[in-house]
């Protein structure tokens, strides 16, 4: 029986070597098989016969052992070697991510008020009618809507379309005086090279006892404002409308390319308009229950500032993720 250990030294895997096992050593193997002829072998042979078939079996079981190693040990080398790692292959820099412009230059505008004792208030991105038109002084059918491309929702619900709801819910939330200001996303249906469907706005507002807050406070503090972010500027109010403010003016500051001689991006007006502004309509203080107050606010379009501070030709740009872009802003 010695001769069937050919079939342990044969087998090339420790699969193969596994089905041997079986043939020789399982429940109905050879070796099971030959024990099982004990009961016929006669009395006084019994003896010599065991112990013939224990010394096969254990020589069997040696020879096993020993190539159950030699496989199993092989296979561990062929799995580290198929494995390995060369720890000193160069594999580069790991990419250092950065904030984004648009965040960049939101910050800055935030440090600025922050500073200034502005509270930072924030509202839901999915507004209702009230909070994004009605009560600020745009009421249903009014024309001024036109002017804001609104993404609704079957319900009725909207995209808020400007950070403006959000001095609704703050003064709803709390009594006068208030200094806040309020970033956030907003959405419209629109798509060219100024205009993406989503961007972000800041809004500012400042409500206090009637006759308090002036346009003069209004028009010293914005002044400053973009001085700190265009630095040597010019800043002109323009008159104008919003349905929330009455007066109304749009800013304007110098020209930041042509220093106000006249260019393309200025569209030879020297002039870039940069934010709305006004004093708060007694509408929206009826609207939100407030008496006897008087109050400012102002509304600018983040990515408009950061394309003029960084003279970003597409605005689009900002939200193609190309990290070649988002590179040059570490
Ligand atoms: N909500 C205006 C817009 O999105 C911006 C704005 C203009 C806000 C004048 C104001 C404001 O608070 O007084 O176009």
């Amino acid at each position: 029986m010695e001769e069937l250990e050919v079939n342990i030294i044969q087998a090339e895997t420790l699969e193969a070597l596994e089905k041997v096992r079986l043939e020789l050593f399982g429940k109905k193997g050879v070796l099971a098989v030959e024990f099982a002829k004990m009961k016929d072998v006669p009395g006084p042979e019994k003896k010599a016969f065991a112990e013939g078939l224990n010394t096969t079996k254990n020589f069997l079981q040696e020879s096993f052992d020993a190539r159950y190693e030699l496989l199993k040990s092989e296979a561990i080398d062929a799995m580290l070697k198929s494995e390995a790692i060369d720890v000193s292959l160069y594999g580069g820099l790991a990419q250092k991510g950065a904030l984004h412009p648009v965040m960049q230059t939101m910050d800055k505008i935030i440090d600025y008020f922050v500073a200034l004792n502005f509270a930072v208030q924030s509202g839901p991105m999915v507004e209702d009618d009230f909070h994004n038109f009605e009560a600020l002084n745009l009421p249903k059918n009014h024309p001024a809507r036109d002017m804001q491309d609104t993404f609704y929702f079957k319900d009725g619900g909207l995209l808020r379309t400007h950070t403006s709801p959000v001095q609704i819910r703050t003064m709803m939330q709390t009594k006068p005086p208030i200094r806040m200001i309020a970033p956030g996303t907003v959405f419209r249906r629109d798509y060219d090279i100024t205009h993406t469907p989503m961007f972000h706005q800041v809004e500012g507002l400042v409500v206090d006892d009637k006759g308090k807050v002036s346009f003069a406070n209004l028009k010293s503090i914005l002044t400053d404002f973009l001085q700190y972010m265009f630095g040597e500027v010019e800043v002109r109010f323009r008159p104008s409308f919003f349905p929330f403010t009455e007066p109304s003016a749009e800013v304007d500051i110098s020209c930041i390319f042509c220093q106000g001689n006249g260019c393309r991006v200025c569209s030879h007006t020297g002039w870039l308009e940069v934010l709305g502004c006004g004093i708060v309509d007694p509408n929206v203080f009826k609207a939100v229950g407030y008496e006897e107050v008087s109050g400012y606010a102002f509304g600018l379009g983040v990515e408009r500032f950061a394309m003029l501070m960084h003279k970003i030709p597409d605005l689009r740009s900002l939200f193609e993720g190309d990290i070649r872009l988002l590179e040059q802003f570490r």
